[in-house]
């Protein structure tokens, strides 16, 4: 089977947006930082929805007006995860469902990427196979320079706990604990104590000082997801993996949510994957992948709502004309 990489050229060599990727990941190793589009940085999905309405999907978007300064341009680090030819079966025969279909995808640190696609386009088994919560069928997924499949059980476990955070759409708090005993669950499992410092700057960054004796039922939902966040950022985890966490929150906390994942890849360099249908949400990010049949049909760096929008829009018409593609090559 050709694995997404190769499909992927034609593709992206095809289209005359500049953004496009050039070529599918594992992308250019250093991807050229550029200034930021300040107003999709600061958090204020108003002023990206009131960019959207002045600026028709079927127009060039407008330079927009910085909003404030933009982040300095950083280097893209090495891969604080990545995949091979992944691919991921469920049941057999006539009920077999190819979820993943050969990725190969690098997340480098310090990035911030969107994953996007249809539903059961296989965005959710994709974050569980890469984080290590589910194994594979075939392909390989490294955490740093840990190939997870060759790792046994109990090793798997603590990499996932020492290396890896997750933040599920669902928050997956634990009701009888305080946002404060949840935030330090996982290092409290792992018999350390929390770095006091790094405690309060995830405390401070998440704005839940005065919420920390309180438990879930007593939080907003997005407070819960800004707690569940903490919970994931705490023990200072290689990379975070989150499955649409805003999918359960309205607007205004999701852009709380969404403006705290942002400080925590621009201030703490932190590497973060996420899950979302929304095209504001990915507009927060430094990259979209977009994911068709198990397999990567298009990304976009440093993505706005309305690329996003557009790119959603041709996902099928790109679909098929990878479908042609490969017949055409026999591949
Ligand atoms: N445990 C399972 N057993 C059988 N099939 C599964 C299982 N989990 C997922 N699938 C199938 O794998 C495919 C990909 O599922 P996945 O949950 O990754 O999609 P998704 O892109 O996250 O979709 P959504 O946007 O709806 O969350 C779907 O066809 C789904 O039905
Ligand atoms: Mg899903």
């Amino acid at each position: 089977m050709r694995p997404a990489t190769v499909g992927c050229m034609g593709l992206f060599q095809r289209r005359s947006q500049g953004r496009h990727a050039r070529g599918n990941t594992p992308v250019d190793p250093v991807v050229p930082p550029r200034p930021v589009n300040p107003r999709e940085r600061a958090g204020d999905a108003q002023a990206v929805d009131a960019k959207a309405v002045a600026t028709p999907a079927t127009q060039p978007a407008q330079p927009a007006q910085p909003a404030r300064p933009p982040r300095q341009p950083r280097p893209i680090g090495p891969a604080a995860a990545a995949t091979r030819d992944l691919t991921k079966i469920y049941g057999q025969g006539d009920a077999e469902v190819r979820a993943l279909d050969g990725v190969s995808i690098d997340f480098e640190q310090g990035r911030f990427t969107a994953v996007m696609g249809p539903s059961g386009s296989g965005k959710s088994t994709l974050m569980h196979c890469a984080a290590g919560l589910d194994a594979p069928t075939a392909g390989e997924v490294r955490i740093g320079d840990v190939e997870i499949g060759a790792l046994k059980d109990k090793d798997l476990t603590e990499l996932r706990r020492d290396r890896v955070g997750f933040i599920f759409q669902a928050f997956n708090l634990i009701p009888t604990l305080t946002a404060h005993e949840n935030i330090t669950l996982p290092v409290a499992i792992a018999g350390r104590q929390p770095d006091q410092e790094w405690y309060d700057t995830v405390i401070d960054t998440v704005g839940l000082r005065d919420r920390l004796e309180h438990k879930p039922s007593e939080l907003s939902g997005g407070q819960q997801q800004r707690v569940a966040c903490a919970r994931a950022l705490v023990s200072k985890p290689q990379i975070i993996f989150a499955d649409e966490p805003t999918g359960n929150l309205d607007s205004t906390s999701g852009a709380e949510v969404l403006g705290f994942l942002r400080r925590s890849v621009d201030e703490f360099e932190q590497t973060i994957v996420m899950v979302t249908h929304d095209a504001v949400a990915a507009s927060y990010t430094d990259r979209v992948v977009f994911l068709a049949d198990g397999q990567i049909v298009d990304e976009l760096l440093e993505p706005t709502r309305e690329e996003v929008l557009r790119t959603m829009a041709h996902l099928d018409e790109t679909v098929r004309a990878r479908r042609v593609g490969a017949t055409a090559t026999g591949v």
